[in-house]
């Protein structure tokens, strides 16, 4: 028998092709402020704009970009939208992680149909620019991911949104290059009903490298597992809190953002020295591990291109797998309740999250959640 039929597995279609994130939608209490917090801390800058002034009455919405990364900021301009209690429950967060495919009517048809919740159905938004298609369906808490068709559109964002002008003065371009993945953080006993979801009505599997033990400290504990599409551009971990002495980080998320959601957003970068310098100067605040993390490193780690003193005074985290390595680091809560933050990548070789770091880093976030009062 030839090799290749010998070792062929059936090939499952992919009922749900997902051409990558197409925005990440944020739902925040003055999206102005925000947008300026994201343009000068983080380096995006203002691509395209929607509010009283281009004829929406009830919300205003700022569209950033930097490189791949799309990020959209909307807040209610009276107390009856339905945003503002989205806000007055969760504070500022992520609302919508938003897919990009060829047929957006096609995936909400394939995910609804295989159990997913619709929030929107199939709808054809217009203007002088074309037409695009968008669909949702809810995810865990009140997060939803919206499919996004733009074949038939060429405007700055969607219908409805003017372009900002090319140059922004605000932006300082921190070298961000495209989401590299966005973890979830769901209720006790969850993680398997959320991985069984991805699985099931998105046509996710298991990623090769994932954690699937208790990740624990002295303290607190939680489960992930990482979920992928089929050509990986889509990747998922979801956490779930464990059993430990005191509460996870997992739980003072839960509590504070009133249920499940989105706990960080892991942005690539080629260069995570030059990312990282420029992010610290302009204000973006990073978790510390102690100087001792750096002690043996290169004895745990062996050798990396990156001189370890650069990685010292950053704080830069390494790990390595059987593939390769990644560098890594996290930035504190961006709001003041301790919900979202932000993870900064760069992968070399390594298709891998990290797991070496995790005691190092949750030692870092328990003594924060120390001085919040919550461990
Ligand atoms: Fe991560």
């Amino acid at each position: 028998m030839p090799q290749a039929l010998e070792h062929a597995a059936p090939v499952e279609k992919d009922f749900l092709p997902l051409n990558g994130t197409d925005y990440v939608e944020f739902y925040v209490g003055n999206a102005r402020q925000a947008a300026y917090f994201y343009r000068a801390a983080f380096g995006f800058r203002l691509a395209a704009y929607r509010g009283p002034e281009t004829g929406t009455r009830e919300c205003a919405s700022y569209v950033l970009v930097q490189d791949k990364i799309r990020l959209v900021f909307t807040t209610p301009l009276t107390p009856e939208h339905p945003v503002a209690d989205h806000i007055r429950l969760h504070g500022d967060g992520v609302r919508d992680i938003a897919l990009w495919v060829d047929d957006a009517e096609a995936a909400w048809r394939a995910t609804t149909a295989r159990g997913a919740r619709s929030v929107r159905e199939p709808e054809t938004l217009r203007d002088g620019h074309g037409e695009a298609r968008v669909a949702s369906i809810g995810i865990y808490g009140d997060t939803i991911h919206t499919f996004v068709e733009r074949g038939k559109y060429n405007g700055a964002f969607l219908p409805g949104f003017e372009a900002a002008p090319a140059e922004d003065p605000v932006a300082r371009p921190a070298g961000l290059l495209h989401i590299d993945h966005m973890v979830g953080n769901v209720g006790w006993g969850e993680m398997n009903r959320w991985v069984d979801f991805y699985r099931d009505v998105m046509g996710f599997r298991m990623f090769k490298h994932f954690d699937d033990k208790d990740i624990s400290t002295e303290y607190s504990a939680l489960m992930s597992k990482v979920m992928s599409n089929g050509n990986e551009r889509v990747k998922f971990p979801i956490n779930e809190p464990a059993e430990g002495k005191r509460k996870s980080q997992i739980e003072e998320y839960l509590q504070f953002y009133r249920g499940p959601g989105v706990q960080h957003i892991a942005m690539a970068t080629g260069n995570i020295i030059e990312t990282v310098g420029t992010l610290q100067r302009q204000g973006v605040q990073f978790l510390r591990v102690p100087n001792t993390y750096y002690n043996d490193l290169l004895a745990r780690i062996g050798p990396i291109d990156e001189p370890i003193e650069a990685l010292r005074e950053l704080g830069i985290l390494v790990d390595r797998d059987d593939e390769g390595y990644m560098l890594q680091i996290f930035t504190r809560p961006v709001e003041d309740r301790p919900t979202l933050f932000y993870e900064v990548i760069q992968r070399k070789g390594s298709r891998s999250f990290g797991k070496g770091n995790f005691k190092a880093l949750f030692e870092a976030i328990e003594r924060e959640q120390e001085l919040r009062g919550n461990l």
